[in-house]
């Protein structure tokens, strides 16, 4: 006589977890589809080597661009219920995204909504999505000073005040007069720049929460000053850092006054390659991607990069690029 047995092999824990946030995802994504306009992008597997500068990583599950807060904070409250893991992403241009991919939710703000800059007595008003060097070009054209710096960093406004990104002298935190930030609950809060706790290349309080836009305050100047000093700045950047696709500065300087750059420059490591992820021969701290480099070489070279400074120097350098997301 044959009888029906039912499999009670134990499925391994991690496919368990992969198939339950599957379906955690598909759910997502049907109720976002039903809860946000039309004018929300939502996109399934999107690759995230077209949304960094660096041009390498795999696709995130889902990507999300709000149409404005109302929709960011309905998506916001849709990943809480659904339990799905939740990154923001910026201008991608600070970003390393391993080769498989992110698995959950990538918020980008994007839309217009989240991009305002606007000039008030002395100072821009700036939305999260705004375009540093489009922020620099309109402080110039109102006589403020003190954006130069921003000219040549190719990011947004909510990804340099998580980074305290910095440039020529200056840093986001330097000219931050309050903060408007927005909780993954879904509370929106405004705080002075001070208050943020920001330090070199960091704001803590930006790990957690999503920065919504900010007030930054400047000194007035002339045009042609600003100008000037923004075309200096810019030359220097175009002599000094490569052309190629990249994720600007690897590590952090490790002391202050020691540039790691410097550093590995002395440590002979320009040109070393592991594939086509290699030290730039222009900035020793810029890993450039020669055309068909994965995560998976960039974090080799890492690696090398730190290997060789801890050998030869006794020093850890840290990683200044974000490194996120799954191998393959
Ligand atoms: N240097 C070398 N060899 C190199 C690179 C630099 O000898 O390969 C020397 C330079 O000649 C200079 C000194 O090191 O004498 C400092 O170099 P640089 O002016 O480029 O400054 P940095 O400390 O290496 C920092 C920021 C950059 C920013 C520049 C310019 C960090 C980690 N890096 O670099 O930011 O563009 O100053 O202001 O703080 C970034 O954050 O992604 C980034 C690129």
């Amino acid at each position: 006589m044959s009888s029906l047995r039912l499999d009670s092999t134990p499925v391994a824990p991690e496919l368990a977890r992969t198939l339950d946030l599957s379906l955690r995802l598909a759910d997502l994504f049907v109720d976002l589809g039903d809860a946000v306009s039309a004018t929300t992008i939502l996109r399934r597997d999107e690759p995230m080597a077209r949304r960094t500068t660096l041009r390498v990583g795999g696709p995130a599950d889902l990507l999300v661009e709000p149409a404005g807060e109302a929709e960011l904070v309905s998506v916001l409250d849709l990943v809480r219920l659904h339990g799905v893991p939740l990154l923001v992403l910026g201008r991608g241009s600070n970003l390393l995204v391993r080769d498989g991919g992110i698995r959950g939710v990538v918020v980008s703000l994007q839309h217009p909504e989240f991009s305002h800059i606007g000039v008030q007595d002395g100072r821009i008003h700036a939305g999260a999505g705004a375009h540093l060097r489009q922020v620099a070009n309109k402080a110039r054209d109102a006589g403020l000073a003190g954006f130069e710096f921003m000219e040549g960093i190719p990011g947004s406004v909510g990804g340099a005040l998580r980074m305290n990104a910095g440039a020529m002298g200056g840093c986001m935190f330097g000219v931050v007069e309050s903060l408007r930030y927005i909780s993954r609950a879904g509370e929106v809060h405004e705080i002075a720049g001070a208050a943020a706790g920001a330090r070199y290349r960091g704001c803590p309080l930006l790990v957690d929460q999503i920065a919504l836009g900010a007030v930054l305050r400047g000194e007035p100047a002339g045009r042609e000053v600003i100008a000037g000093r923004m075309t200096a700045g810019s030359q220097k950047r175009w002599s000094s850092q490569p052309r190629q696709p990249s994720a600007g500065c690897t590590f952090k300087n490790p002391i202050p006054d020691l540039s790691a750059g410097r550093l590995i420059d002395e440590l002979g490591l320009k040109g070393t390659r592991v594939g086509d992820a290699m030290v730039s021969e222009i900035h020793a701290n810029f890993i450039v991607n020669l055309g068909a480099a994965t995560a998976r070489e960039v974090l080799a070279l890492i690696a090398l990069v730190q290997q060789r400074a801890r050998e030869a120097r006794g020093l850890e350098l840290q990683p200044e690029v974000e490194i996120v997301g799954d191998d393959v």
